[in-house]
């Protein structure tokens, strides 16, 4: 079975993670800062605090911009849940806008348009590493007074179309690293900024609300246990230290998907580029299948051809617990929810081979010319 996902990993991370072993330093020790330290440089971010995930940076962020419960916060409905539940957290109300349906992100006129004297904040998913238009949030947040907190966690490495990389731009932006990420600490998150009091303040609610100067067990204000292990932030670093080559290689993967996928009629194909100097970090490798075509069905087929594959990804109103709680329908959203049902996601990652990427290619297009059949033959029928 050719998986959907597999993380590199090497001589490299087994030498910082024994290291770090062997230090008797698990937590809390001199990997996390360097850990810190290397990202920020990386993305070009002023700070950066390592915590336990990306959900859990998403959490701290938006409080640390300032949620208040009864607040409503504009966001994708496509997006992973983590975006849209970490503003439950906190009280507040996720408000959801449609889609763009070519770059699957919500753009700044569509959030212009939901906002009410209630809306507090802007929360931006850059999905599937395509970067959102963070310059047009950026000139709306400005307009009406809004905070904005990035979510960058399946966006590392990616351009904006002025230049500028995501994460960078001084806005709260937090990445994951869980195992199917760019760079993976196998759990893990970052919090990045431009504020060196933020970054205190997350310091110390990812530890308990303890501040830097404060004695062990003496705790200044309401925390969480949000912290990265050392043991992680090792892995963090040999990571970091292979990122250009692993993206270097994601982006060889896709343009093999693209050279290979060309000539299947209706299926749309994700865009590597856009506006300006915009460019996408590979995350996932999605495609849409032409309206109509059973996607389920066709994940279905490519699994007893040896390709795993997936739908990705279910609208977030639509799940049950977001449909209970907000009574969202079917119909709010509908490019979110035509991709929803049109869009899964091939197997991508870094070490996948121009042979692989052939095979799925072939079974790809073997099973969809036999739906066609099919769907021609109940036609007739
Ligand atoms: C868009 C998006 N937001 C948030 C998250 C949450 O990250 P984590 O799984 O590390 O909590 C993820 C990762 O899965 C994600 O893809």
């Amino acid at each position: 079975m050719i998986p959907l996902a597999r993380p590199v990993m090497g001589e490299r991370e087994e030498q910082l993670v024994l290291e770090t072993l062997r230090s008797g330093r698990l937590s809390l020790g001199p990997r996390l800062g360097e850990f810190e330290q290397a990202f920020a440089e990386r993305v070009g971010a002023p700070f950066a605090s390592a915590v336990s995930s990306g959900t859990t940076g998403l959490h701290l962020a938006t409080r640390a911009a300032g949620i208040q419960a009864g607040d409503e916060v504009i966001t994708s409905p496509f997006s992973f849940v983590a975006s849209s539940n970490s503003v439950l957290y906190e009280r507040a109300r996720p408000v959801f806008v449609d889609i763009d349906p070519g770059t699957l992100n919500i753009a700044p006129e569509a959030a212009a348009a939901a906002v009410t004297e209630r809306t507090t904040g802007l929360l931006p998913v850059h999905i599937f590493g395509r970067p959102a238009d963070t310059a047009g949030f950026e000139r709306l947040a400005a307009e009406r007074g809004l905070w904005i907190v990035e979510d960058t966690c399946e966006a590392l490495g990616a351009v904006h179309a002025d230049g500028s990389l995501v994460g960078s731009r001084g806005n709260l932006s937090v990445f994951a690293f869980y195992a199917n990420k760019q760079l993976t600490t196998g759990e893990g998150g970052m919090v990045v900024g431009a504020d060196a009091a933020v970054k205190e303040r997350i310091d110390s609610e990812r530890n308990q609300g303890r501040a830097p100067d404060m004695s062990w067990l003496d705790h200044d204000r309401l925390g969480f246990n949000y912290r990265l292990s050392d043991i992680a932030c090792a892995l963090g670093i040999a990571q970091l230290e292979r990122l250009d080559q692993m993206l270097a290689d994601r982006e060889r993967v896709a343009a093999l998907y693209r050279e290979a996928l060309a000539d299947l009629e209706g299926v749309e194909l994700p865009a590597a580029t856009g506006n300006g100097d915009e460019r996408r970090s590979w995350f996932v490798y999605v495609v849409k299948l032409p309206p109509g075509v059973d996607r389920d069905g066709t994940i279905e087929a490519l699994r007893a051809r040896g390709v795993d594959s997936k739908p990705y990804l279910p609208s977030i109103h639509l799940m049950s617990f977001y449909r209970e709680r907000f009574g969202h329908r079917e119909g709010e959203f509908p490019n979110a929810e035509d991709a929803s049902r049109r869009c899964m996601a091939l197997p991508f990652f870094p070490q996948l081979t121009e042979s692989e990427v052939a095979q799925v290619a072939e079974a790809l297009r073997s099973v969809l010319a036999k739906s066609t059949v099919d769907s021609r033959q109940s036609t007739v029928m």
